[in-house]
């Protein structure tokens, strides 16, 4: 997804944006630039490409200045070209701007304002710096064009704007789009998330939506009339060498193996706040999760344990899917907010309604004040730093933890739960090591497989839809879950000579009807890969897991299948951290 970066600060601003837009690449984007401003002129370079590309054919570090802003742009108006890429200008050169998320009505200012002003892209921002421009030429200062242009705009954004008019100076605003302010002595910032400045400083502002800031030679804030407000920076205790590699060739890999100690720091939580939040399920009248993507899966496992373990039924619905059932959404609802972004903008929408409605708000998130967390009534967080590859692997299991420790709570059983938690750790650290040689292999004999199908039953069916789609993003191959018994209505007729079916078979009261439903495959030639404790003649191709009780299945089933897709996706020379047309943090519907 797009991020923006803004810059005041003692050095010159090029090598900062730079380092800072590199921190933002895990977002996922297709071409990059900066503008910064020196005596009287923007200086500014942008085109298609990673950043080392776009560095490799312009001399982006050399650019002048101490203020400046730079921009990660995922193509959503406009090709993949140079001229769309960000910072986009007025008719002078003299304003530049950065922008993420989408000017809902851009058609109908550009067509107000092509008249009078010169446009070179096809992107929705542009209309944002002519707007600018047209203020500023009618008298206005740069904040106050700032605050007139965003009353203009629809839709959702976060843009940041210099001009060469208030040279010491970088004024930016949001809506629905996140943007979070860092400061310390000498420097400040704005950008798309905290990682782009970390390592200059961890003391953060949350710009809340409408508001505004100046970053100048102190950092202002205003409220959406333009009137100046305050706001307290607070630390944000994410270190910065939790995004870094640490000597792994990807973070995907380490983010694996950091999963056992994610669930032990996702065990970190206030058992107030956790008996609070349980009395509040047991007590609405209806319970909705709602979540996208990987973290949905969490949440059909964590309805699984709210029914197994406190007889609470909830239903889960798809972030992007919740609107359209806000006439069944009132006062006496509780909604579940999952996400490990707390930005992503299809569960935003949702919750929004609901909130609307009267709903009451928890939110499961990792980002510490994203905007699911503002949102929310009671907040749980996932306590397991910051996750950069677009493939949610840590924060899945914190997700999963999460919902144990809340469906522990409400059986009146949350120390139990926490040991037994506690005790799957060193079997995952265990069955990583096991699995590691076989799976690298097991992903060479399938790399020239096209078509994957996961199967399971009960608790583990979204550890197979899991299972896939973590296949599908970062390997490009089509791959597909679903529950076992489904395979027969349908799926089955795809099924041919040598298919790779992967059969999440642990040994419990599933086992039988599963195995029963990879016959059927392997009836029609299918290459079985079977998930269980113990090897049977069915299988081709034997994946290990420990054995658990059944709740904690999905803790020791879902990391053999990160790992298959991670070696699937090195098999096939994929990037697993950057998978194609993907992003980390979704801002836009
Ligand atoms: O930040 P969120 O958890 O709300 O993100 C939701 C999905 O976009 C995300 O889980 C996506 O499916 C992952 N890339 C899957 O690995």
């Amino acid at each position: 997804m797009c991020g923006i970066i803004g810059y005041v600060g003692d050095t010159a601003a090029a090598p900062i944006l730079l380092k800072a837009l590199r921190n933002l690449e895990y977002r996922g984007y297709d071409s990059a630039g900066i503008a910064t401003i020196h005596n009287g002129k923007v200086s500014a370079e942008k085109d298609v490409g990673k950043i080392d590309q776009v560095c490799g054919k312009h001399d982006l570090e050399k650019l002048p200045g101490n203020v400046g802003i730079g921009h990660v742009r995922w193509a959503t108006h406009g090709d993949v070209t140079q001229v769309n890429a960000h910072p986009h200008f007025d008719c002078k050169g003299e304003i530049a701007v950065v922008h993420n998320g989408i000017v809902e009505n851009y058609r109908e200012l550009r067509t107000r304002l092509e008249p009078k002003h010169r446009f070179v892209s096809q992107t929705d921002t542009e209309v944002i710096p002519h707007l600018i421009e047209e203020y500023m030429d009618a008298g206005a200062t740069l904040e106050q064009a700032v605050l007139q242009t965003s009353r203009q705009l629809k839709g959702c954004y976060a843009f940041a704007a210099v001009c060469v008019k208030e040279p010491d100076r970088v004024v930016a605003t949001r809506r629905e789009s996140p943007l979070v302010v860092g400061a310390n002595s000498h420097r400040a910032f704005i950008a798309s998330d905290a990682l782009a400045f970390l390592q200059e400083t961890n003391r953060v502002v949350f710009l809340e939506d409408g508001e505004f800031v100046i970053l100048g030679k102190t950092v202002t804030f205003l409220d959406q009339d333009g009137k100046p407000i305050k706001k307290e920076f607070k630390e944000v205790d994410w270190k910065w060498d939790q995004a870094t590699k640490q000597g792994y060739d990807y973070y995907m890999m380490k983010e694996i193996l950091e999963e056992p100690q994610a669930i032990r720091q996702a065990m970190m939580q206030d058992r107030k706040l956790l008996l609070e939040m349980g009395i509040g399920i047991l007590r609405s009248r209806q319970v909705v999760i709602t979540a996208c993507g990987t973290s949905r899966f969490a949440a059909l496992i964590g309805r699984y344990l709210f029914s197994r373990l406190a007889g609470k039924f909830c239903d889960v619905i798809m972030g992007s899917e919740f609107q359209y059932f806000s006439d069944s959404i009132d006062r006496n609802t509780l909604v579940i907010a999952v996400s490990q972004s707390g930005e992503t903008a299809d569960v935003i929408q949702g919750v929004k309604r609901a909130k609307e409605n009267g709903a009451q708000v928890y939110s499961i998130v990792n980002t510490v004040g994203s905007t699911l967390a503002r949102m929310a009534d009671r907040v749980l967080y996932l306590n397991c730093g910051p996750e950069i590859g677009v493939a949610a692997t840590k924060t899945f299991v914190s997700q999963l933890t999460l919902f144990y420790l809340l469906a522990f709570t409400m059986e009146n059983r949350l120390d139990d739960g926490i040991q037994q938690l506690l005790d799957i750790c060193p079997l995952i650290e265990q069955n990583v090591k096991q699995n590691n040689k076989g799976l690298q292999v097991l992903a060479q004999k399938t790399r020239d497989r096209n078509d994957f199908y996961y199967i399971a039953r009960g608790i583990n069916f979204a550890i197979a839809a899991e299972g896939a789609l973590k296949m599908k993003e970062i390997s490009y191959i089509h791959a597909e879950g679903m529950p076992a018994g489904e395979l027969k209505h349908g799926t089955l007729a795809l099924v041919d000579h040598g298919t790779p079916i992967v059969v999440v078979a642990p040994d419990d009261y599933t086992y039988d009807e599963t195995i029963a439903n990879a016959h059927e495959t392997k009836a029609r030639g299918a290459f079985v890969i079977g998930l269980s404790e113990e090897t049977n003649p069915i299988f081709d191709a034997w994946i290990p897991i420990p054995d658990v009780d059944e709740i904690f299945q999905p803790l020791v089933t879902v990391v053999p299948l990160q790992l298959l897709a991670y070696y699937s996706a090195l098999a096939r020379g994929r990037d697993p951290d950057k998978p194609r047309n993907l992003a980390k943090s979704v801002t836009v519907l």
